[in-house]
């Protein structure tokens, strides 16, 4: 199992070491990450290794919704129509770092965010977890654990219910 905490100053200089092999996303955790904690835009957690000290991944969280229209047939019946947008929360971006890709980080840092948005979900409703993957790679990496493309759109998303079942 890993741990995360929340992204501090303490973790400044280790930020700058980050590096998942996508420009984007490294560039947002050095350069942008902490301002976005700090205007509540989004929550950012990290994951440090336990013998190196060094993130060897992350994940930020955050409210979201999304119109009723693109929910999956599956999933409308269960909603009513006047809910013109659904309330759900945003994995907005998830990366394992280079050096520690391959042993199974990607999986527990999802399986920790899925947790947390549960366990929030219990206090503040969400209807699933959407995550918006940036190419193929990472919409091939979300399919694996369940989650289902949106129509119209390059969202996909993980109903509250499936994750309710993985944690009860
Ligand atoms: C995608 C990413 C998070 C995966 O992390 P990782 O630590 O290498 O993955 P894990 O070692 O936890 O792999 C867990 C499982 O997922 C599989 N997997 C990993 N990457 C995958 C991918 N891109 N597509 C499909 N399956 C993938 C692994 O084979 C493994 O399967 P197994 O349990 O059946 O053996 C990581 O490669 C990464 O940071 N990529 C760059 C950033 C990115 O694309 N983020 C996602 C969207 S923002």
């Amino acid at each position: 199992m890993i741990t995360t905490e929340i992204l501090s100053n303490s973790h400044k200089k280790l930020k700058i070491d980050f590096s998942c092999g996508k420009e984007l996303l490294d560039t947002y955790l050095r350069t942008q990450a902490s301002q976005d904690v700090r205007r509540k835009l989004s929550a950012c957690f990290v994951s440090l290794h336990v013998e190196t000290g060094l993130i060897q991944g992350y994940y930020t969280l955050s409210n979201n919704s999304i119109p009723l229209d693109i929910v999956p047939e599956s999933f409308k019946n269960q909603l009513p129509n006047s809910y013109h947008s659904i309330p759900t929360t945003l994995l907005g971006r998830l990366a394992v770092d280079k050096r520690f890709k391959g042993t199974g980080v990607g999986k527990m840092l999802l399986i920790d965010a899925l947790r947390r948005s549960f366990e929030i979900s219990k206090s503040i409703g969400s209807f699933a977890v959407v995550v918006d993957p940036m190419d193929e790679d990472a919409e091939n990496f979300y399919t694996k654990y369940g989650f289902i493309l949106l129509p119209d759109s390059h969202k996909m998303f993980l109903a509250m219910k499936t994750i309710e079942r993985l944690f009860i």
